[in-house]
């Protein structure tokens, strides 16, 4: 699904004159080079405060131990999403309230989150996700939780660089955005990493302390923390990625173009509602409206529920690779079972059922979009004749 050889082997030399600095510093954890990184994250999303952590699930948690979010609160949350997104909630002493998602951008759906949170006494907060790089479009979920005094939690794990529809960046909107550094994410470190925005000073300061175990002064420990320092070769390899990061979400989005222009001339069709509806069975994303901007951070089609399997053992056959996110929805994962909501969330768990992410990754060519274009026309088409 991704080639991060290839990516390395492009900036090799900056990334190997970066470690020979740590290595001639000696200082491994924290320090200048993890600084560095956190203010150029700031800077990037336009947001006051950067800080670092360990891994975007580490993000998440400190994000809501950081609001004193705990137990007895209840943190609305979709239920389409990484694991992670409602294991922190819990994690962190909360319950996670889940809602259904807009079929069209398989972000949460404000209507069916506003539902929620008007029937939820204990909300403590929001987590909003922005899912395989498309910013969340929170419409009037973003004032109910202003008028209630619901802090936004951005899970923006995946969407780093991403430009919501109303022209602000990832972490603009929301009290605090949360990242993952995994090495297959848009910005990926050589290993674990994460890292968090926000523009509330005491909210950073907060944080800052609960990654280091909760110590207040040298010696006191005034919150229960973690440990979720930075390594500084993280923090050097991701300040090199930063610099390529634009140049790479620019080659995502020609190629995620090309995949939509392709599969259309094939008889695809753009949506969620009726897979039958074109010629070939298959529904491309849609379309972003400006001024907001997709970071592909996977390419997602919908296909027929029961055609899926067959699609991905046969594109196998062919050498290629693709991927299903996510097979359940958080409310049916066996360790989140005590948190059923009452109500069903039928969008959710047809995305489950239809969804597939195809290969896309900057430094994949254009030929190599038509050939997966090519392999999943023919095997549909054989498929349904
Ligand atoms: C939506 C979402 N949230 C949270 C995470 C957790 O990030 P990490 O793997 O860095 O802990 C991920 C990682 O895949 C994710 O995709």
């Amino acid at each position: 699904m991704v080639d991060l050889a290839a990516q390395h082997a492009e900036i090799k030399t900056e990334l190997l004159t970066g470690f020979a600095s740590i290595l001639d510093s000696g200082r491994f954890v924290l320090g200048d080079p993890v600084e560095s990184f956190e203010s150029d994250l700031a800077k990037l999303c336009e947001v006051r405060h950067g800080l670092s952590c360990n891994s975007g699930t580490d993000a998440l948690w400190l994000a809501l131990r950081g609001l004193e979010i705990g137990e007895g609160d209840a943190v609305l949350c979709p239920a389409y999403s990484f694991f992670a997104t409602a294991a922190t909630i819990v994690r962190a002493g909360a319950s996670p309230i889940f809602c259904d998602i807009d079929p069209a951008t398989l972000n949460l759906d404000p209507e069916d989150a506003i539902r929620r949170v008007q029937s939820t006494p204990n909300l403590r907060a929001v987590v909003s996700v922005d899912l395989f790089g498309r910013a969340c479009n929170l419409s009037g979920l973003a004032e109910l939780c202003r008028d209630r005094g619901l802090p936004i939690i951005q899970d923006a794990a995946q969407s780093i660089g991403a430009i919501d529809a109303y022209g602000k960046k990832v972490g603009e909107r929301t009290r605090i955005a949360c990242f993952s550094f995994y090495p297959t994410k848009n910005l990926g470190a050589l290993g674990d990493a994460g890292g968090i925005v926000t523009g509330d000073g005491a909210l950073r300061d907060r944080i800052a302390r609960l990654r280091v175990h909760g110590e207040s002064e040298p010696g006191v420990f005034s919150d229960l923390g973690i440990n979720s320092r930075m390594d500084a070769l993280q923090a050097v390899a991701l300040s090199v990625k930063l610099r390529h990061l634009e140049r790479w979400t620019r080659a995502r989005r020609l190629l995620a173009l090309r995949y939509d222009a392709l599969f259309a001339e094939r008889g695809a069709t753009p949506g969620s509602e009726n897979i039958s509806d074109g010629r070939l069975r298959l529904q491309t994303p849609v379309a972003e409206i400006e001024p907001a901007r997709h970071t592909y951070h996977r390419y997602v089609v919908r296909v027929d529920a029961d055609k899926r399997a067959d699609l991905i053992r046969a594109l196998d056959d062919d050498g290629i690779a693709s991927e299903i996110y996510y097979r359940r929805g958080l409310h049916e994962q066996p360790a989140l079972e005590t948190h059923r909501p009452q109500t069903p969330l039928p969008e959710t768990e047809r995305a489950c059922r239809e969804t597939l992410a195809l290969p896309l990754y900057p430094e994949l060519s254009v030929d190599g979009v038509e050939r997966v274009v090519g392999s999943v026309t023919r095997i549909l088409d054989e498929n349904s004749s």
